[in-house]
């Protein structure tokens, strides 16, 4: 479904991102581990289409998607949940969903899309007048979710969705990204939180420095000593 190869990014001179090479497979959970400034938030920008790569190739679908802006990746089905959430603090709930499901011209599939959220999401229907700002971490967070899940995307990127949340909150979003996956949705999934992401991931890629370094099944990973010294804390 995604296939990225060779990719590269530098802001003003800095290198960012160097070689970065993956894919996900329709149906799957990937993983995207790496040290802060590795490269990991730089690589999905570029995939959802929010910077333009400097280097290398992206395709989706079997389609050349390397200079795809944003507004046309969201409707080819690629949705990315940024990092910091970024949910319009004024606006209420509902206003935040209809913004992700800004591609949706048909209203009726658009009310479609608000309910099917507010089943996944209970909280959120529970809210859904309130102004998105004063809710919790925890809440804004899933919010952001349902936002990019609006546009009913084939494939939804998360960058970093459990920092910042209470333990049991990480908990509760990691059953949440498994059941959005079981429902059809693959998920290309950027995390701190190295074990959880393993636990819930088909297979994973570990960044370093702008480079994928390593490629393996997650359960290998969460065996692999390197990465349990690296990643694990152990
Ligand atoms: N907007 C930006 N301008 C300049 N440098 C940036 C910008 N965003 C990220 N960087 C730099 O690019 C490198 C990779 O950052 P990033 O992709 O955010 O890594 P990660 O998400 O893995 O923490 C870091 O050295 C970071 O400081
Ligand atoms: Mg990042």
């Amino acid at each position: 479904m995604l296939e990225v190869g060779g990719l590269g990014y530098s802001y003003a001179g800095a290198i960012a991102v160097r070689d970065v090479t993956l894919r996900v497979t329709a149906g799957e959970i990937v993983a995207l581990l790496g040290a802060n400034g590795a490269g990991k938030s730089t690589t999905v920008r570029m995939i959802a289409g929010a910077l333009r790569p400097q280097r290398g190739r992206i395709v989706f679908d079997g389609q050349d998607v390397t200079t795809a802006a944003c507004h046309d990746m969201v409707p080819r089905g690629v949705a990315l949940c940024p990092e910091g959430r970024l949910v319009m603090p004024q606006m209420t709930v509902r206003e935040n969903l209809l913004m992700g499901g800004y591609t949706q011209r048909d209203r009726t599939a658009r009310d479609a899309a608000m309910e099917e959220m507010f089943a996944i999401f209970p909280r959120l229907a529970e809210r859904r007048g309130q102004v998105a700002g004063l809710m919790s971490g925890g809440e804004q967070q899933m919010l952001a979710i349902a936002r990019a899940l609006m546009s009913r995307p084939k494939l939804l990127i998360l960058d970093e969705p459990s920092l910042g949340l209470a333990p049991k909150l990480v908990r509760e979003l990691f059953d949440l990204i498994r059941s959005v996956n079981a429902r059809g949705t693959s998920i290309l999934l950027v995390e701190q939180n190295a074990r959880q992401a393993l636990r819930i991931s088909n297979r994973a890629y570990v960044l370093e420095k702008g480079v994928t370094v390593r490629e393996d099944a997650s359960e290998k990973l969460i065996g692999d000593d390197a990465i349990r010294s690296a990643f694990l804390g152990a």
